[in-house]
């Protein structure tokens, strides 16, 4: 059965490469199913191969020092790390997954984005009260990175196209730190041995989509949260650059290296500490982005009115002029009843991880988007 399928497909291949002299050796389009299918399927599984000459951390954040990287594992050390153990060489790439060039005959884009950088939960002192929690950077100076992929068919790898880190207006690095007391409090040197300070301008990406008709990308963030707009033309060198971030009423970012605006529903400041905008779609005119809260409100503690809350909140923007972005509504997400999950009654754990945009294949001008919601190891790693 083996060798028969495989010659066939082999003659297909063949048949196809005949029939269509463009024939692309990276996705296309035509490369993925078109018709409904009642249940989701895989069309494949790549992983990531970067270029000749990569290094790793080192040749997406080249700004990066020896000393930056002390904390990190290299070479063969890398192979028998832990788990809460980095190696500088692996990035990872897919905080947030976006298309940029959904329809390119020379292949399908994807954009990536990594988040705040490698991090850790540590011990903390006793007496640490519940709302605080302290986190442990691993690489303290990294600069979230977004990233441009193709899928190679022939070499069955996802190729690394282009990459640039975030940047404020001045051209420096922008960090991945949180911003203000309202965040994790930073730590670094392992075990949170050493208090950092706070990075007033940190941006911990969740999510990335590149907004059609233009060169500009849109990023949903876990500090504040907050949304940012940031120059992803990969052929320029402002590349990166961070346009506007926009955070809720009632907070402040006094002296980030980008415009700041408040004009996201202050209701949003009550997003549970690390549970930011994962979830970020833009309709394909690219004129309307939905981001949704990766969990419920308010505290989870068990005496709190929220602590059974499966509702998440999600703001729709007019992104037409993306430097001027205006609220158009906030709504409500009701999650899937816990009961019918199969392992945990705890609302809390239901997670929004990714949206899209889908109006154009329900046939409908109304807002439709695929949301991809989870629960604790309820993923099969593939
Ligand atoms: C969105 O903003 C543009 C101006 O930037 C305006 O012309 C348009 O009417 C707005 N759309 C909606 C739905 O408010």
């Amino acid at each position: 059965m083996e060798s028969s399928s495989s010659h066939l497909l082999a003659a297909l291949a063949l048949l196809a490469a005949c029939l269509s002299p463009a024939h692309s050796q990276y996705l296309t389009q035509d490369d993925i199913p078109s018709d409904p299918a009642d249940k989701a399927t895989v069309v494949g599984r790549w992983f990531v191969a970067p270029h000749d000459g990569f290094q790793g951390l080192k040749t997406i954040n080249p700004f990066l020092t020896d000393e930056d990287l002390r904390y990190t594992k290299r070479g063969d050390d890398c192979d028998d790390r832990k788990k809460s153990e980095v190696c500088a060489e692996l990035p990872s790439w897919f905080s947030g997954l976006g298309l940029s060039q959904p329809t390119a005959a020379d292949g399908i884009r994807f954009i990536g984005i990594t988040d705040g950088g490698p991090a850790n939960g540590c011990k903390e002192p006793d007496g640490t009260p519940d709302e605080v929690s302290h986190k442990d950077f691993v690489v303290p100076a990294f600069a979230p990175v977004v990233s441009e992929f193709r899928i190679n068919l022939e070499a069955g790898a996802l190729l690394l196209d282009n990459h640039c880190f975030l940047k404020g207006a001045d051209g420096a690095p922008l960090t991945g730190l949180p911003n203000t007391d309202r965040d994790d409090v930073p730590f670094s040197g392992g075990d949170c041995e050493d208090q950092l300070d706070r990075s007033i301008d940190g941006i911990d990406p969740e999510d990335v989509q590149k907004i059609p008709g233009t060169d500009l990308c849109l990023g949903g963030d876990e500090y504040s949260p907050s949304m940012f707009i940031f120059n992803c033309n990969f052929g320029s060198e402002d590349c990166g650059t961070v346009l506007t971030r926009y955070i809720p009423e009632g907070l402040e970012l006094p002296g980030a290296a980008y415009e700041v605006r408040p004009i996201l529903p202050g209701a949003f400041l009550n997003r549970r500490k690390g549970r930011g905008f994962e979830s970020a779609a833009i309709s394909p005119d690219g004129k309307a982005a939905i981001l949704l809260l990766q969990s419920a409100m308010g505290s989870d503690e068990d005496d709190s009115p929220f602590a059974l809350s499966h509702t998440m909140h999600a703001v729709k923007l007019n992104i037409s002029d993306p430097a001027d972005a205006r609220v158009l509504g906030h709504f409500l997400y009701i999650g899937e009843n816990v009961e019918n999950w199969f392992d945990s009654d705890e609302p809390k754990d239901t997670k929004l991880s990714s949206a899209t945009w889908v109006s154009e294949f329900a046939g409908t001008d109304n807002d439709v988007l695929v949301v991809m919601e989870r629960r604790k190891d309820q993923v099969t790693p593939l």
